[in-house]
């Protein structure tokens, strides 16, 4: 059915439950499709050239307009917060207020920078940024076949849009809902706009007034791309889910996290940089026979 299944980064836990939704997806058509994914780490990569691929934030938190000392105290959040993010031994209750404490400070500390919203598209082409191998593939497809795709992220939304539009794939079928900066008269960020979304906020809460899913609503096939755990609430807000398949990266920790990762995603794919898997399914969902 989808040959990508096969690859040795797929892993899952019920195979017969898998082959079920992906038949049921298809069988449902592509009216009733829609795809929800997150950004970070999910459509970019986290791994480029043996390094560690920068997330949205980290693509200013490291660029040549913040200061050397901003940048020293923006690494060391990182490197605070960032193993309590995938920490699997604590909850997330555990871990929302501390998420909420990690964001507001980044914020604060980029809001001092003066940074220009003319910046934007320089920082970003010489961030090193990548999407997934397969990208154009996935957007190409969503796009041509009129499925709406839902970008829900905790990274910053203008320099995600910015990362989409130079690959050449911001078509008119993608919604984003994220951090998006305030900008003064003199386009100076001052601020980030709320509602505050860090990864374990993804849910309904932060889209109030959105009205995107209400929208959506006879899209009742979803298929879900995230890498965190805190991914899997992306989809709350659609009023009513007929058949979802939940797709995880598991990029980081692996060994570790493996266990929780299968018991919430219905397919784990490990160490795996690419969107084939992604694309083999939609593949046989959207093409005829
Ligand atoms: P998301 O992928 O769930 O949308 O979350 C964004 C990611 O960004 C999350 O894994 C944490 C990461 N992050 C940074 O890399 N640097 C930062 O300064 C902040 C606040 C978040
Ligand atoms: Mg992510």
């Amino acid at each position: 059915m989808v040959p990508e299944l096969e690859s040795a980064t797929v892993r899952i836990l019920h195979p017969e439950r898998v082959t079920g939704i992906i038949r049921s997806l298809k069988e449902q058509g592509t009216s009733k499709l829609q795809v929800i994914s997150d950004f970070d780490m999910t459509l970019s990569r986290f791994g480029c050239n043996g390094r560690r691929c920068p997330t949205s934030h980290n693509i200013l938190n490291d660029s040549r307009v913040i200061s050397e000392d901003s940048k020293r105290k923006l690494k060391d959040l990182l490197h605070y917060y960032y193993p309590i993010e995938i920490d699997p031994n604590r909850t997330l209750e555990e871990k929302r207020p501390l998420m909420v404490e990690w964001w507001s400070r980044v914020h604060e500390l980029l809001s001092q920078q003066s940074i220009r919203k003319g910046d934007i598209a320089q920082i970003v082409s010489e961030s090193g940024v990548m999407l997934r191998d397969g990208f154009k593939e996935l957007f190409d497809q969503l796009h041509k076949y009129n499925v709406p795709l839902f970008i829900f992220s905790a990274g910053v939304g203008d320099v995600l849009e910015e990362i989409i539009r130079q690959a050449n794939v911001f078509y008119s079928n993608i919604n984003v809902v994220s951090n998006y900066m305030d900008f003064d008269e003199n386009g100076v960020l001052t601020r980030f706009k709320g509602p505050l979304i860090h990864t374990y906020n993804k849910n309904n809460s932060v889209l109030q007034g959105t009205e995107y899913f209400q929208e959506l609503s006879t899209r009742t096939s979803i298929i879900l791309l995230g890498d965190s755990m805190g991914d899997l609430t992306m989809a709350d807000g659609v009023p009513s889910v007929e058949n979802i398949l939940k797709i995880g990266f598991l990029n980081d920790k692996v060994e570790e996290r493996r266990g929780k990762y299968l018991g919430a995603y219905d397919i784990v794919l490990e160490r795996d940089e690419t969107l084939d898997v992604a694309n083999g399914i939609l593949r046989y969902i959207l093409t005829e026979t």
